[in-house]
This record gives structure tokens, sequence and C-alpha cells, in this order.
């Protein structure tokens, strides 16, 4: 019957060792620790540990709700998509798509992660510059872009510049004034399974140019004095959880010709819930190089820029439970929501989740997790089984890292949360909760207006 809830909770789901001998059970783990980072522990006092840190210090340090980053987690995607890539197609290169989570420590650890920068408007390449990032390793995107963000990115010396549109080849070629590295942004004419709005290859595409248009305009580039073509861009969109999109993206735009640079984008999808079974890493690398390999001239640099599949599992968002409210159905309110997570509603991305102090507890309660903002859409994970929920406990959503802390706003007055980064057992205040003043500040009639 459609809408009908569980009555019942699911039977336990664990992961790791089976029992062998009944006399001596091995120990099993509640399943919702896989989504997790690699790190997470559960403590001798019941409660989820990430990278050594007990996520209710996390909470009584810097109140709730909260964004956390498991440093190594990310380092170790990051070392698996640059090394994996390097080792498959030697001449390549990985880009932090930093729109998944623009945040000033975030592009520093990238870039000490060995990842050059995805940047897409102005205030990424200010973050990006503020980071420490060599501008030389900034691609810029967007299909909008301003003479003001143009001629900020020609200032600051970004590296490549990704052109959009014919428009905005006029503006560089007024703009520029030395010699400057730039790709044509290409619809590749693949639409992968994803949410609409996370589908951006497709022929009715906003972004990029279709071949014949894409064809004409690096003709004009290569007879540009002052722009140098690196070559072309594509990508095909978001939280793609099968790896022949990539492929038949590659396989149309080598039908282009031959560059210097095929950069084909991110997109690689990750595993929010026990349910779905995105390809692994290696699995991805191996088919898009593998592919290449095929259709690609050999010497030409292959770059990806992945999101995603980086920043996605590494974050954590943690919530204290404000109500319990039983009403026909359960819903458990919490002090965030769309404010800080615009996913569910928005793409209709569904989440597990668990809570910290009673993880070990089996969950029995069919609950509807919901946000505190004027919006019936302001749901975090409607139907999940939750351990005895009860008003203060701290609720910990894994797989929460990309996108969330990107489209955090100010509905209904909300501050945005902390950032706080865990790193071997300690913790580091990357992003500050905004204050009130933070609030008002824009709003002061006296302030400076200082145009971008
Ligand atoms: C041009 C471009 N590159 C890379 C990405 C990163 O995608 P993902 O986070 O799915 O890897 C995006 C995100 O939409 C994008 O627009």
């Amino acid at each position: 019957m459609p809408g009908a809830e569980p009555e019942r909770p699911p039977p336990r789901r664990t992961r790791g060792r089976a029992v062998t001998d009944p006399e001596h059970p091995l120990p099993v783990e509640p399943e919702v620790l896989s989504l997790f980072p690699e790190s997470t522990r559960i403590s001798d006092s019941g409660h989820l540990v990430i990278a050594g840190v007990d996520l209710v210090d996390v909470a009584s340090t810097f109140g709730t709700p909260a964004y956390v980053v498991d440093v190594e987690q990310f380092r170790a995607h990051a070392s698996q998509l640059v090394e994996g890539l390097r080792e498959r197609w030697p001449n390549s290169e990985v880009l932090f798509a930093s729109k998944s989570f623009p945040a000033v420590a975030m592009y520093a650890l990238a870039a000490t992660s060995g990842l050059s920068i995805d940047v897409a408007g102005a205030g990424e390449i200010v973050m990006a510059l503020e980071a420490g990032v060599d501008p030389a390793r900034l691609y810029f995107h967007g299909n909008a872009k301003t003479d003001a963000e143009l001629r900020r990115a020609l200032e600051a010396g970004v590296g490549t510049i990704i052109i959009d549109n014919l428009d905005e080849f006029e503006r560089l070629r007024r703009l520029a004034t030395r010699r400057q590295r730039v790709m044509v942004r290409v619809i590749p004419g693949v639409e992968p399974e994803t949410h609409p709005s996370q589908s951006t290859g497709g022929d009715q595409s906003k972004f990029g140019l279709p071949f014949d248009q894409a064809t004409d305009l690096i003709a004009k580039i290569e007879a540009d004095p002052f722009l140098d073509l690196y070559g072309v861009h594509l990508h095909i969109g978001s939280q793609v959880l099968r790896v022949e999109p990539f492929a038949e993206a590659i396989r149309n735009i080598a039908r282009l010709g031959d560059f210097l640079a095929y950069n084909i984008g991110g997109g690689l999808g990750v595993r929010y819930t026990y349910a779905e079974a995105p390809p692994s890493i290696d699995t991805y690398l191996d088919s898009i190089v593998k592919t290449a390999q095929a259709v690609l001239p050999a010497g030409a640099k292959l770059l990806i820029e992945p999101g995603r599949s980086l920043v996605a599992r590494a974050g954590i968002s943690v919530y204290s439970v404000v109500s319990v409210k039983h009403t026909g159905r359960t819903f458990v309110a919490v002090d965030g929501g769309m404010a800080d997570n615009m996913d569910p509603a928005l793409t209709g991305q569904r989440y597990e989740a668990t809570i910290v102090t009673k993880v070990a507890t089996p969950p029995n309660v069919l609950c509807h997790v919901v946000g505190r903002h004027c919006e019936s859409g302001d749901r975090i994970i409607d139907s999940i089984f939750l351990p005895n929920p009860a008003v203060d406990d701290l609720l910990a959503v894994p797989v929460a890292g990309a996108y969330s802390y990107t489209m955090a706003n100010n509905y209904n007055g909300a501050l945005k949360p902390p950032v706080v980064l865990v790193d071997r057992g300690e913790m580091h205040l990357a992003v500050r909760r905004e204050t009130f003043d933070d609030l008002l500040r824009t709003h002061r009639p006296e302030a400076a207006h200082h145009p971008a």
C-alpha cells in the first residue's frame, strides 16, 4: 500500500564477522558504521567516535548543528583518485570540485593532498587564494561568468579558464592582456540516471556548447593571439551510480578531435544508504581509462574533477533532538534541517542516521526525522528506525560532506553551522558558527557597498 509504514523494525543490520561459535560470539557492528568514515569506532561508553574524537565532545565544544570532517578520510579518497589515475594514465590531473565543500580549510586540505582545484565563481577563487592555493592550479568554470569575475581571474593568474559560450569568449578577448590558457565546455549528449537537477550532460543542458558550435568556437580560439587552447571539458552530472555514462561521454567527446587535454568532469556517486551500490573508485578509474586508451590521443592529459566522491563520506552532520512527537507518526525534530542540508528537499536524497550515544542499541522506533524550518518539505529522513530517540539525543547523519555546507542558508534566521575537522584524536574549528552579528551585518545601511 503506498505510503504505508512498516510496523516492525527491520532485522538488525550488521556488518563484519559472522557468529561461528554460539558460546563465544564475535562482536558484530551495526551496519550504519559502514556509511561513516573508516576511522569510526564505538567507544567503551557506547559513543560514536570519529578519527579518535567522540562526537559528544564535538557537540559540547562547538554546539549543534555542526558539520564534522574526517581529514584522513578525505586524504584517503584524494590519494586513491590521484595515485589511481596516475598509475593508469600517467599524464593526468585530479581537481577538487570545490563547490562540493567550499570552506577555506577544505581548499587547503585539497591542495596539500595533491589536488588542483575547480572553482566556479569569484567567491570560490577568493577562498582558494585565501587558502594559499597556487592560482596556476585553478580551473575556472561557470556558464555565466561576469566581466568582474573574469577580470579577477585574469588578475589573480588563474591557470585555466573553461569557456562556456561565445559571449564569454568575446568577453575574454576584450579583457585578456596576456596569454591565457583556456578549455571549451562541450555538451557530451549523455544523460546519466540521476536527479534531473544533477544531470548536466544531456542535449538540453544549460552548460557548454553542442559539438557544431564548440567546433566553431575552437577554431576562433585557435586563431586568437591571446587565448591558448588546452582542450575540451565535459561534466555529465552528479551522483552517477554506473560507469557506462562516463565511458559514453569520453567516446563522444573524442569525436571532436585531438587536443592536449581532456577534462571529463566529476560525478562519481557515493553510497548514502544501505541500498545504494556505487562503483568503487578503482572500478570508475578502470572504466574511464580503458575508454580513454581506446579513443583519446595517447599523449593527451586526462583530467577528472570529483567533488562528492572526495568529501561525502568524510563528512557527518550532528544535530540535537529538540522534540519527539507522536501524532500517528513519530516526528523526531532536530535543531537543523534544510538550512544546513538542502539535498533531501532539492534532490530527494535519502540518508541513514544513528544516535551518537546509542549506536550499539538496536533501532526500534520508526521515525520521521524533520528539521525546524517552515516547510513540510523540510525533512532530513523519511521513515527510519532509530534506537529509542529522546529529547537532547545527538543525531549523527553520515555521508553528509558533499554540498551540505555549500548550500547552507539563513532560512528562518538560522545561523550557518561550524565546520569541525577531526584528525588523529584532535578537533580543529575550520569555520565558526555564524552569529547574530554576522546575520545583521549586511542589513546595516551604514555598511559600505563594495561591488564584487
Ligand atoms: C563542472 C563540474 N565539475 C565537477 C563537479 C563535481 O561533481 P561531483 O561532486 O558529482 O563529483 C560538478 C558538480 O556538479 C560540476 O558542475
